[in-house]
C-alpha cells in the first residue's frame, strides 16, 4: 500500500515537472492549472461569460467572411481523440476575411457536457451555457508561418466559437464528425473523414457576433486569441448529443468516459466585448407587450384624471377667492 502511495506521488510529480497531465476536475483539475501553467492564472483568459446589457456595439466591425468552407478539398480530413476532445484537421485553403489580418484554419473541436446535464458549453450569454460548443481554430498567416508560430503572440489566433443547443432534428453537418466517434473511441486513436461542408456547422445568422480578446481555453492557456463568439446557436438533436458525451475515452482503455471538457468562465477584468449588432429582439413576450401596453394605458387615464380633479379643484378655490374678494370689497365699500 505505501508502495503503491509512493509510486502514485512519483507519477504526480513527473506529470508537473513535464507540464503535460491536466484535467478539468481532481488534483489536476482547472483550478490547479495556473500552478503548472502560469498564464491560465492571468487576466485576459478564455472562456467568458458574454453579459449583453454590458457589450460595446461597434458598427465598425467587418461582416465575419469564412472562405472556402463550403469545399475543404478533396482529401480525407484527420479526425483525432486526443483525450481531452474530439479534433478534426482542416486544410489550409479555409481562411477568414474581417479580421485584422488574413486567418488560416489548423483545427476544430468540440466541447461538452455530461448525459442528463444541459450544461457543456464553454462561453456562456447572460450566465447561460447552452449543451456544447464549437471552436474552429485559425491562425494569422500574414505574419507567422505556422499555428506554433503564432500560439504565443497577442492576436495570433482566431477563434469562432459556435453555442450548440438541441433542436428537433438530427444535423447532417455534425453527423459528418459525430459517426465516425465510434471509431476513435480511445485517447491517441485517428480516422479520417471524407471533407464536407462546414459551412453548415456554423450557426444561421454569421452577422450578429461578439468579438473580444482572451486565450486557450485550454493549458498552456495562451492570451493570444482573438475570438468570435456567435450570437446564434447551432443545433444537434438529442442523439447526437448523447453520442457525443457517451462515446469517447480520456484514456487509452476504457476507463475514463471522455465528458466535462469545458472550462469555467473566467473574469472578464478590463476587458472590453464588442458587438456587431444591436440587441433588436425584443426581450419582451407578446404578452408582456399587452400588459405594458395597457400599464401605460391605465397610467395615462389616472394622470388624466388626476390633471381633471386638480384643475377643478384650483378653479373652485379661484371661484372661492372671488367670492371672497367680492365679499371684502362689499365690506369696504359699506364702510
Ligand atoms: C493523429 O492525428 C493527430 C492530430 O491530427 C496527429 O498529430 C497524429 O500524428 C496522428 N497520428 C497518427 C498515428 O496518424
Ligand atoms: C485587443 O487588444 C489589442 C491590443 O491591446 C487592441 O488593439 C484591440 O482593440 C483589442 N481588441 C478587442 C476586440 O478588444
Amino acid at each position: 500500500m505505501m508502495f503503491f502511495m509512493l509510486l502514485l506521488e512519483v507519477i504526480w510529480i513527473l506529470a508537473a515537472f513535464g507540464g503535460q497531465h491536466w484535467t478539468y476536475e481532481g488534483p489536476h483539475g482547472q483550478h490547479h492549472w495556473p500552478a503548472s501553467y502560469p498564464e491560465c492564472g492571468s487576466n485576459a483568459q478564455s472562456p467568458i461569460n458574454i453579459q449583453t446589457d454590458s457589450v460595446t456595439f461597434d458598427p465598425e466591425l467587418p461582416p465575419l467572411q469564412p472562405h472556402g468552407y463550403d469545399q475543404p478539398g478533396t482529401k480525407p480530413l484527420e479526425l483525432h481523440n486526443n483525450g481531452h476532445t474530439v479534433q478534426l484537421s482542416l486544410p489550409p485553403t479555409l481562411y477568414l476575411e474581417g479580421l485584422p489580418r488574413k486567418y488560416v484554419a489548423v483545427q476544430l473541436h468540440l466541447h461538452w457536457g455530461q448525459k442528463g446535464f444541459p450544461r457543456g458549453s464553454e462561453h456562456q450569454i447572460n450566465s447561460e451555457a447552452t449543451a456544447a460548443e464549437l471552436h474552429i481554430v485559425h491562425y494569422d498567416s500574414d505574419s507567422y508561418d505556422s499555428l506554433s508560430e503564432a500560439a504565443q503572440r497577442p492576436q495570433g489566433l482566431a477563434v469562432l466559437g459556435i453555442l450548440i443547443e438541441v433542436g428537433e432534428t438530427k444535423n447532417p453537418a455534425y453527423e459528418h464528425i459525430l459517426s465516425h466517434l465510434h471509431e476513435i473511441r480511445y485517447k491517441g486513436q485517428n480516422t479520417s473523414v471524407l471533407p464536407f461542408s462546414l459551412r453548415e456547422l456554423l450557426p444561421p445568422m454569421l452577422a450578429q457576433f461578439f468579438r473580444y480578446n482572451g486565450s486557450l481555453t485550454t493549458p498552456p492557456c495562451y492570451q493570444s486569441v482573438l475570438w468570435t463568439v456567435f450570437h446564434r446557436r447551432a443545433q444537434i438533436s438529442m442523439a447526437q448529443l448523447e453520442k457525443l458525451q457517451e462515446t469517447l475515452f480520456s484514456t487509452e482503455e476504457s476507463s475514463k468516459l471522455l465528458v466535462q471538457n469545458y472550462r469555467a468562465p473566467q473574469p472578464l477584468n478590463q476587458r472590453k466585448v464588442f458587438a456587431s449588432f444591436i440587441q433588436a429582439e425584443s426581450a419582451y413576450t407578446t404578452g408582456e407587450m399587452l400588459s405594458l401596453g395597457m400599464g401605460i394605458l391605465v397610467g395615462c387615464l389616472c394622470l388624466l384624471l388626476a390633471v381633471y380633479f386638480i384643475a377643478r379643484k384650483i378653479r373652485k378655490k379661484m371661484l372661492g377667492n372671488q367670492k371672497s374678494v367680492v365679499f371684502t370689497s362689499a365690506q369696504v365699500s359699506e364702510a
